[in-house]
Parts: C-alpha cells; structure tokens; sequence
C-alpha cells in the first residue's frame, strides 16, 4: 500500500494532492460508481456519506485515499476509533502474527491467552486505585451495548428504576442508549423508549441553560442536588447519573473540573452511582488515559469501546467488585469475545505507553486549539473553540441571538467549513447543537507538521467561507 510518497511517509506527513494556496486546486468531488452503488444499495438512515462523499481505498496513519486518488488527512478517524490511526504497523504485525499462529477468532467469554494479555494492558491503563479492585464485563463490541450494560447493573445493584443523563448526552442508538441521549431528532417518532431518564443540565458555559453562564458550576450543581434532596421534585433517587467528562456528539463541551468533583460529591452524598461514558474520550484522547483523570476522582462504572480494541470492534465495562451483583448470563452477547480485538487493544494500549503520546496529545492538542483561538480573533463566527487534546470543537454563530439571548448557532457555515475543508483534503465531522460545531478527533499519531497543515487548511476553509458569507468572493 502506497499511499503517500516515501518521505512523507517517513515524517508521517502532509496529504500529496492537497495544494493549500489557492481555491481553484481544490478537490472536484465528483460521485463516482461505488458512491453511486451506495447511494442505490444503502438505507437512507446512512450518515456521514451525506458530508464525507468519499469511496476510501486505502488507509495510513493519518491519511487517507480515496476511489480518485484523492489524499485525505483524517481527523475523524473512524469517529475516534482509531486512536493510532489507520493500519499501524505494529498493530498489523500482532493481528497478522495471532492468525498465523492459529490463535482462536471468537470465543464468546471463555478465555484465552490473547484475553489476559489484554486484561493485563487494560489494567494497567486504568488509574491505580480503580484498576486494583475492579471487574470487567466485556459487552457486545459497540459503545451501546456496553451503555446498556452499564445501566442494567445499576439498575441491579441498586434496585431503583431512574437514570439521570445530561443535556447534549450522547450515549448510542439502542433503546436504552438512546432514551439516555439528549439529541431530539434522533428521538423523532421512536416510541417507547426506555421509562425513567430524566436529564439534568451540563455545564455548557456558551449556551447555558441558566440565567448566569459565569457560576454555572456552581447552579449546575445547585440544580442537581434540588433534584435530589425536594421530596417534591417528582423523580425517586435515580440509580445512575450518566455524564461524559467531555460530551463529544453534544458539540466538544468538557465539564469543568469543579463540576466533575462537585458531581463525584453529591453522587457519594446520595448513594447514587456514577457512571462516566469515556467511549469517546477515553484512551489518550484528552491527554490524559482517562477524561475523567483530569479531574482526579473515579467512576463507579466507566464505560469504554471505540479506541479500546486497536481499531477492531470491542467494549468493556469496568466496574468496583462490590458492584458485581448481577447473576450469571444477566448481560451476554455473541461477540464478546474478539479476540483479535484484544490483540489490537493490547498492542494499542503498549504503544500508546512505549510513544508517550499522552504528552504529545497535550503539546500538539493545545498547540492546534492555540492557532485556531487565534483565527477567532478574526472571525465573528466562531464563537467558541474548546475542547481538550485531540478532541476539539469549533462552534460558528450569527451574529443573531436565539430566544435564550445566546448568540445563534449558524450550522450553515459550519457546514460550508466542512465541505471546504475536505475539498482542501482534511476529514472532520460536525456535531453539537443545531449541528454548529466543527469537531476534530485526529489520530493521536499526527505529527506536528500535519497539526499545523490541519489549522493552515482549516484556516483558509473558515476564511474563504467567510468571505462568501461576506460577499468578498
Ligand atoms: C460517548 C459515547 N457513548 C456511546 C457511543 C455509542 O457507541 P457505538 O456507536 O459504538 O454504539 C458513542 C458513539 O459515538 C459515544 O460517543
């Protein structure tokens, strides 16, 4: 597989096709047969075609291919999958040396050598203090279902029928998963959800859901242990309250470290468990293992799968052992036992320690957050960048303000950033409210020079959509 040319790939480089300097070398995205074939076979409930309409063909590091020869920097990266981006070497060799030698595929939850080694690498990526004394439930290999899992021991342990979620939640689209999360059209028309979520408001500063977004640590808190404590608020004691430490699909809003331990205390306070959803921020992506380690307290349940299996399909729940009440086959599942999964994890997980690349999340993270603070300063659009590590937002406004008297979301240039963008060869998504915010999850493998091509190109998109919104194109 030859992707890019033989230095770029030496120094892990910049896409080859893109030329940064002017519009008219954009790329001319043209359907081709297999995005016909798709747009023919497939359900239209397909997502992201409709905003990345690429055919990939091949896939290194941080690069991609597409059908036309089209070279693409990925910072979606399989929606924060591949937290060491595509076809890493290492991992490769692990998966192609474990089928070599026989090793089982599928085992259901029997175990195996390749699951020990992974267990060990697991164990060793949790904090100290929560890995010492923990069980693991390997769930179905999606996030949802171990969401699911997560909340049916609750549900177990505590003999209580209420889950708390937060405003702009994301936890998956299963019933339960989905009855949890805060996004209304995906809601639209699916009837009988899972009973007994109520949600609770995120410290969301930009748009806050009360009157003063400055305290909003301190309401938000305020408002969750009224909940709790008025014998009148309506809702017996939940189970669970369920929070991403950074809420990703909810637009890149990262709690605040005071709002996290606030949290910890009134779930201790109350006998609550504490569930962190750590799908998408979890291994590496915020700089540290865990989002929730920022904050220096721990789960009761913390929820892991998309980077956990090195880019093959796994999902885990850890949880303490005096948690696990449930009884043999309560939560089960056919594809439990990948274990070429766990081989990709481990390898995952090692070269994640053996590169370091939390520092180099922390130093290249905020570097790219720095460079587009600085394009803010010039463009009345953005209203907000945020985020922590390789999981950073952009959320473009009007000049408007909406009902509430935030500034208005403006999605329409969000999307034409985009667009613009992955003309200029960068993959990003956009998500959070009214679909505003441009979301990066690059591979945590990016060079330096690919961080600054990111925010070059990303500049010269927000820019040239600028002037069209401006008339000056
Ligand atoms: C925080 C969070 N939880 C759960 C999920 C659901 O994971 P899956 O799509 O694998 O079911 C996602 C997916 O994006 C997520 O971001």
């Amino acid at each position: 597989m030859n992707i890019a040319t033989k230095e770029q790939r030496a120094d892990n480089s910049q896409p080859k096709k893109t030329v940064i300097n002017s519009h008219d070398n954009r790329y001319d995205l043209t359907e081709t047969k297999l995005l016909k074939k798709q747009i023919q076979s497939e359900s239209q409930v397909r997502s992201y075609p409709r905003r990345i309409p690429i055919a990939i063909t091949k896939a290194k590091g941080a690069l991609v291919e597409d059908e036309q020869g089209h070279t693409f920097l990925d910072c979606l990266a399989g929606a924060g999958v591949l937290a060491l981006g595509h076809n890493h070497p290492d991992i490769n060799h692990a998966i192609i040396n474990a089928i070599q030698n026989d090793c089982p595929q599928q085992t259901l939850d029997l175990t195996s050598p390749a699951k020990c080694l992974f267990i060990d690498a697991l164990l060793d990526a949790l904090p100290a203090a929560f890995a010492q004394n923990c069980a693991l439930q390997f769930c179905g290999p999606t996030g949802a279902d171990a969401v699911e899992a997560a909340i049916k021991l609750a549900k177990i342990v505590t003999g209580r029928e209420n889950i708390c979620s937060f405003y702009g939640g994301y936890h998956g689209m299963t019933h339960g998963a989905l009855a949890l999360t805060g996004n209304l059209s995906a809601k639209a028309h699916v009837t009988n959800l899972m009973p007994g979520v109520h949600f609770l408001p995120y410290p969301y500063a930009f748009r806050s859901p009360f009157l003063h977004s400055n305290t909003i640590t301190e309401q938000s808190l305020h408002f969750i242990r009224s909940q709790l404590s008025d014998p009148e608020s309506g809702i017996t004691l939940p189970a669970a309250i369920i929070v991403e430490p950074i809420q990703g699909e909810g637009g890149v809003i990262p709690a605040p470290i005071a709002w996290l331990k606030g949290l910890r205390a009134l779930c201790d306070e109350f006998n609550i468990l504490l569930i962190f959803d750590e799908v998408q921020s979890g291994f590496g992506r915020t700089g540290k293992m865990f989002a929730f380690e920022h904050a220096d307290i721990q789960p009761d349940i913390l929820i892991m799968s998309k980077a956990l299996g090195g880019g093959l399909p796994l999902a885990i729940i850890a949880f303490d052992k005096a948690l696990d009440a449930w009884t043999p086959g309560q939560h089960t599942g056919t594809f439990r036992g990948n274990q070429l999964a766990m081989v990709a994890g481990t390898a995952s997980l090692n070269i994640i320690k053996r590169d370091n690349l939390l520092e180099k999340v922390n130093v290249l993270g905020a570097f790219i957050k720095k460079e587009l603070q600085k394009i803010q300063q010039n463009i009345p659009e953005i209203g907000e960048v945020r985020g922590k590590g390789f999981m950073l937002g952009i959320e473009f406004v009007s000049h408007k303000k909406d009902t509430l008297g935030h500034p208005q979301s403006h999605p329409e240039f969000c999307k034409a950033v985009q667009q613009e963008a992955l003309k200029r060869g960068i993959i990003c998504e956009i998500g959070g409210r009214h679909g505003a915010v441009l979301r990066l999850l690059p591979p945590l493998i990016i060079t330096q020079k690919q961080a600054e091509h990111i925010v070059n190109t990303l500049s010269q998109a927000i820019h040239y959509v600028y002037s069209l919104e401006h008339n000056h194109v």
